[in-house]
C-alpha cells in the first residue's frame, strides 16, 4: 500500500523463499515475492530496483524445469541468483550446469573474492550453507568466478558491468554466517538502495491512507486477540476512530487472563478511541461443545458458531462499508496469491472471512507486513508488549487443545497450568528461545497418591517447540529443572491435576498442537 523501492524475488519453488525477502526488508528495503511464472510482464510492472532469483528443487537443464526469458538478463535492473536462480542465470546466458560429481549439503567453507561488491565486508573464508546436486562447472561468458569451495569451482560468480550475480550457496539461512552483510551489499551496494522501508513510516502513512480510503465511512473488524487482528484494529483505531467498530467474542476457550487483557486495551478505558463491544458467548460455545470429542467436529463448531454470534452483532450495527481483516503477507502467500507455494492453510480461524455481513469491501492494512513486522507495527501503535509478542494460538482455541470432551472445569485447568507453565519459561530466560509452548489437558485420569490420600486425576501434557516454519518442529530441550519446578507447582496449584508429562516428540511425525 506505500510506494517505496522494492526489491523483486522470483520464486522457483525453493522452501527459502519467504525467508529471503525477510532479509531484504530486514535491510529496510521493500521486498515481494512472485512465481517466476507471472513472466517478465509481471517483473516489468513491478518496477523493481533489483531481482533475486530463488532456489528449487529442479535442475535448469532438464526440459520442463522452470525457466524466465533470458530478456530478464538484459532489463539493466540488477539480478542476484541464488542456488537454482544462480544456475538458471548461467544455463540461459551459455554457461554449464550439470550434476555435480558430489552433492554439497550443509556449512561449507566458502572462498570469497572480497573485491567483489557482493562480498564487500565478508572475510575471505566464510561459513556458508549449501545445498545442491547440481553445480555450475563453468560460468556463462563475461562472468567472473567470485568463490569457490572443495567441491565446487563457481560457488559464485559475476559479472558487475551488468548488475548480474550468482551464489550457489543460501545468503538467507543464518547458517551462512555473513549471509546477511553479502544480501546487505547486494540491495545497498548492487541496487543502490536508499532503505526507505522502516515501520515508523509505514504505520504512519498506512493511517493517512486509510484515512483518505474510508473516508466518512464505517468499518466492522472481528478482534480475536491474536497479534495480527489486534494489530489491524489499533491501526483502525488510529485512522478512523469512532467510524471503527470491533468485535469480539469472547468463546471461553481463550487462555488465562487474554479476554481482560483484550478489553483492558480496546474497552473503553483503553488507549484507542473505537467502538469496542465484547460478547460474552461462552454459555453458547459450551453448550454446543458438550459432548464433543472429534477435535475436528469441535473446529467445525466452534467456527460455525462464531459466525453465528458474529452476525447477530454485525446485524445490529447495520450496514458498514468496509470489513477489516488481519490477513498478513504469509497468509497471502501461503494461500498461493504471491510465489510459489504449495502450502495452503486450511486453518479454521475464528475471524475468517465472514460472507454474511453487508459490506461494501475489505481492508487489509497488515497485508503486506510479515509476522516480525506486524509485531514491530504493534509496538508503534502503542500496544502492550504482552499483546504484540503473543504466540500463534489457534483460532478454536483451548478447545483443540483439551483432548476428548470440553467442559468448564477442564478448560479452567488447561488455562490453570499453562498459565504457570509460561510463567516459569519467562522466569528461566526461555521465552524467546522457544517458539511456541503450552500446556494441554490429556483425556487420561490416573491413580496419584497426594497427602495420605488416593487420587483418581488427569494428566496434563507440556509442549514446548521450536520451529522457523512451523510446518516441521522440534520439541525444545527444556532443563531439567525448569520442568521439575513447573510440574511440581502443577500437581500442588490446579485442582483435579496429579501428573504432568513433558511432549518430546517433533512434527512432523506429531503436529504442534495436541489435538
Ligand atoms: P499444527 O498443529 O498444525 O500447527 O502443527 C501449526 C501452527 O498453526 C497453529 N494453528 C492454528 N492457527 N488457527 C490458527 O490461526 C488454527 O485453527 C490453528 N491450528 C493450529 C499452531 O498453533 C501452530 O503454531
Amino acid at each position: 500500500m506505500v510506494e517505496n523501492e522494492k526489491v523483486l524475488v522470483v520464486d522457483f519453488g525453493g522452501q527459502y523463499n519467504q525467508l529471503i525477502a525477510r532479509r531484504v526488508r530486514e535491510c529496510n528495503v521493500y521486498c515481494e515475492i512472485i512465481s517466476y511464472r507471472d513472466g517478465l510482464e509481471a517483473i516489468q510492472k513491478a518496477a523493481p530496483v533489483g531481482i533475486i532469483l530463488t532456489g528449487g528443487p529442479n535442475s535448469v537443464y532438464l526440459d520442463d524445469s522452470p525457466s524466465m526469458d533470458p530478456a530478464l538478463f538484459e532489463m539493466g535492473i540488477p539480478v542476484l541468483g541464488i542456488c537454482y536462480g544462480s544456475q538458471l542465470m548461467m544455463h540461459l546466458l551459455g554457461g554449464k550446469v550439470c550434476r555435480a560429481p558430489e552433492r554439497e549439503y550443509g556449512k561449507t567453507l566458502v572462498h570469497v573474492d572480497t573485491a567483489s561488491r557482493l562480498f564487500q565486508g565478508v572475510s575471505p573464508d566464510t561459513v556458508c550453507w549449501m545445498s545442491h546436486n547440481d553445480y555450475i562447472e563453468s560460468p556463462a561468458p563475461g562472468f567472473a568466478v567470485s568463490a569457490y569451495t572443495e567441491n565446487c569451482p563457481v560457488a559464485a560468480a559475476e559479472a558487475p558491468e551488468r548488475g548480474l550475480y550468482a551464489v550457489q550457496f543460501h545468503p538467507e539461512v543464518l547458517h551462512t554466517q555473513e549471509g546477511k552483510q553479502m544480501l546487505h551489499n547486494f540491495v545497498y551496494g548492487v541496487c543502490g538502495c536508499k532503505g526507505d522501508w522502516k515501520m515508523d513510516s509505514f504505520v504512519e502513512t498506512s493511517i493517512k491512507q486509510l484515512r483518505e480510503k474510508i473516508g466518512g465511512g464505517r468499518v466492522l473488524c472481528a478482534l480475536s486477540g491474536g497479534v495480527d487482528s489486534s494489530v489491524a484494529a489499533a491501526m483502525l483505531a488510529k485512522a478512523v476512530g469512532k467510524q471503527l467498530t470491533c468485535v469480539f467474542v469472547d468463546h471461553g476457550l481463550l487462555r488465562k487472563n487474554e479476554m481482560e487483557q483484550v478489553c483492558e486495551v480496546f474497552g473503553p478505558n483503553g488507549q484507542f478511541e473505537l467502538n469496542f463491544v465484547c460478547v460474552n458467548a461462552r454459555e453458547r460455545f459450551y453448550e454446543k461443545l458438550r459432548g464433543v470429542e472429534e477435535p475436528e467436529e469441535k473446529r467445525k463448531i466452534i467456527g460455525e458458531e462464531f459466525i453465528r454470534v458474529f452476525e447477530e452483532e454485525a446485524k445490529k450495527i447495520g450496514r458498514v462499508e468496509f470489513l477489516a481483516q488481519g490477513t498478513i503477507y504469509p497468509d497471502v502467500v501461503e494461500s498461493g496469491l504471491g510465489g510459489e507455494s504449495t502450502v495452503i492453510k486450511s486453518h479454521h480461524n475464528v475471524g475468517g472471512l465472514p460472507d454474511y455481513v453487508d459490506f461494501k469491501e475489505i481492508i487489509e492494512p497488515l497485508r503486506n507486513l510479515f509476522k516480525d513486522e506486524t509485531r514491530q507495527a504493534g509496538r508503534e501503535l502503542g500496544l502492550p508488549e504482552e499483546l504484540v509478542s503473543r504466540q500463534p494460538f489457534p483460532g478454536p482455541g483451548l478447545a483443540i487443545r483439551i483432548i476428548g470432551e470440553v467442559t468448564p472445569e477442564k478448560i479452567r485447568m488447561v488455562q490453570d497450568a499453562d498459565a504457570i507453565w509460561r510463567e516459569e519459561i519467562g522466569k528461566a530466560g526461555l521465552s524467546s528461545s522457544v517458539s511456541q509452548y503450552y500446556a494441554a489437558l490429556t483425556n487420561m485420569k490416573s491413580v496419584g497418591v497426594m497427602g495420605d490420600e488416593r487420587t483418581y486425576d488427569y494428566a496434563v501434557a507440556l509442549r514446548a517447540v521450536t520451529t522457523t516454519d512451523f510446518m516441521t518442529a522440534e520439541s525444545a530441550p527444556i532443563p531439567w529443572e525448569v520442568l521439575q519446578t513447573v510440574t511440581s507447582r502443577i500437581v500442588n496449584e490446579v485442582k483435579h491435576v496429579n501428573r504432568v508429562l513433558y511432549d518430546l516428540t517433533g512434527k512432523p511425525p506429531a503436529t504442534i498442537e495436541f489435538e
